[in-house]
């Protein structure tokens, strides 16, 4: 895919993308790789980042699989320093990896809820900060929070969830803050429900019908729809936004009353 010259959108950039081993971070790595991006496909389980990676090989694609817990300093260093002996280089970090929640709040115990802080919020700034580290050194790179709908709503259930992900928001918009003089853009994407492992797992049957009724297309999304948006974010097509919360969630955000009145 092109934009307008012969050249891919993400040509030659280098992108690292968390939890990428399945769901949303795989589309995006298998995007990334589409628009010419070299990709490495970090994930808790290694086996599944290598996997992908080896899907992305196949396809013709540049792709490296690395072993990551985004909760562990040395081993976000590890994966960044065998970036740089690869490529010499990081332009596009995909803060993706996550896990999801859902806990009434009389009922969430404190390991649960620091366990969703550490990872979800925790681990985005561990790897946002060392990502920018090294792109503010070479001049410029691009990071990209996933976030969520459950860090702008107080959806039940949600709260140690919710609480994470708002925080990963508010963490955008400093960090893009402080950022973007120094050639460094932070933005996020805050998905509505999306098909995957993580939604299969936690959405009870109650969770789904509540979400297609709020939602105006009346549909969970696609990996691949947020994987377009990560495109456009670690792309120059996005260059003077900057703390942006960009929603792709079929409606979810924009609806107030939805109903049928054929009067
Ligand atoms: N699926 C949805 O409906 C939805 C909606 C809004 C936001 N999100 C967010 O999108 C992101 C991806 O979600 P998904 O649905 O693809 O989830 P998923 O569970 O299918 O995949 C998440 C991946 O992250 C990895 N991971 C988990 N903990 C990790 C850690 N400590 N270090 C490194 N990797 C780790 C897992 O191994 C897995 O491969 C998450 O941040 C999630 O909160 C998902």
């Amino acid at each position: 895919m092109t934009n307008g010259t012969s050249l891919p959108r993400l040509h030659d950039k280098v992108a690292l993308i968390t939890g990428a081993g399945q769901g949303i971070g795989r589309e995006i790595a298998l995007r990334f790789m589409k628009e010419g991006a070299r990709v490495i496909v970090a994930d808790l389980n290694e086996q599944r980042a290598s996997a992908v990676a080896a899907e992305i090989a196949a396809a013709g694609g540049n792709a490296l699989g690395l072993e990551i817990d985004v909760t562990r300093p040395a081993m976000i260093s590890a994966v960044i320093a065998e970036t740089l002996r690869r490529y010499s280089r990081l332009d596009v970090l995909v803060n993706n990896a996550g896990i999801g929640s859902n806990e009434p709040v009389l009922e969430l115990s404190l390991e649960e809820w620091e366990r969703n802080l550490r990872v979800n919020l925790t681990g985005t700034f561990l790897c946002a900060q060392a990502a920018a580290r090294v792109m503010v050194k070479q001049g410029g790179g691009r990071i990209i929070n996933i976030a969520s709908i459950s860090g702008q709503r107080g959806g039940v259930g949600r709260a140690a969830y919710g609480a994470a992900k708002a925080g990963v928001i508010q963490l955008t918009r400093v960090m893009a803050v402080e950022l973007a003089p120094l050639g460094v853009g932070v933005n996020a994407i805050s998905p509505g429900p999306i098909d995957t492992e993580q939604s299969r797992g936690t959405h009870t049957p109650d969770t789904r019908r509540a979400y297609l009724d709020r939602i105006p297309l009346k549909r969970y999304g696609r990996g691949a729809e947020i994987a377009a948006a990560a495109v456009f974010l670690a792309s120059d097509d996005s260059s003077f936004v900057v703390g942006h919360i960009l929603n792709v969630d079929g409606g979810f955000d924009a609806a107030g009353l939805i109903f049928n009145d054929k009067k």
